[in-house]
């Protein structure tokens, strides 16, 4: 792999909506799921991850999650377990760290899914309720980030344009460089 291969790979990352109507493959779902396991992690334990693929809760998730505005055939599901978490991090950890991983584990996501043909979408416009009655979660595991998966239309409408970010150099407030474009 090639610093040019990682370049294009991230030039090309984007949230997709639209899928083929058609299954995730098992191996495929597998290899996502491995992708947001190797992303980094403050502690052993703590992530757990929900792969749905069965269609008739994919329906489901469409009617109780607002923001699930996609027709995706599958989805993972990245949780906390709180407890662990607490235990083994404190609480500042359950607050902050946890949240890190769950952000890496999409990244990871999202680079595998384009070496597979497929396109992700990262939700989190729902309830916690919604989630937790919709995946049968136990109490202290706690939902962070549901992520739409499916192979991508050949035609994909264009991306959203413009998210910027605002770059400083050595303190607040002094330009880095005028745009840090995407
Ligand atoms: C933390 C987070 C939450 C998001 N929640 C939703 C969501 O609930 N529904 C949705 O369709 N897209 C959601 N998105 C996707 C953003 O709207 C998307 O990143 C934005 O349109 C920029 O597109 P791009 O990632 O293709 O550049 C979310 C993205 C992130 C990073």
């Amino acid at each position: 792999m090639t610093e040019t291969d990682i370049t294009a790979a991230m030039r090309r990352r984007r949230m997709h909506r639209e899928f083929e109507d058609r299954p995730v493959t098992r191996g495929a779902l597998e290899q996502m799921a491995w992708a947001a396991t190797r992303a980094q992690q403050a502690r052993s334990g703590v992530r757990h991850l929900v792969i749905v693929d069965d269609p008739v809760r994919m329906a489901l998730a469409r009617k109780v999650l607002p923001g699930f505005i996609n027709n995706a055939p599958a989805m993972i599901v990245h949780c906390t377990d709180t407890i662990r978490a607490e235990e083994v991090l404190g609480r500042r950890g359950v607050d902050a760290a946890t949240w890190i991983d769950a952000g890496a584990a999409c990244a990871h996501l999202a680079l595998m899914g384009q070496t597979l043909g497929l396109g992700v979408c990262t939700v989190t416009s729902w309830s916690d309720q919604a989630v937790r009655s919709l995946l049968h979660l136990p109490d202290h595991i706690r939902p962070d980030v549901t992520v739409a998966v499916g192979y991508v239309v050949p035609q994909p409408r264009p991306a959203a344009k413009g998210f910027r970010t605002s770059w400083h150099h050595n303190s607040f407030g002094t330009v880095f460089r005028q745009e840090a474009a995407t």
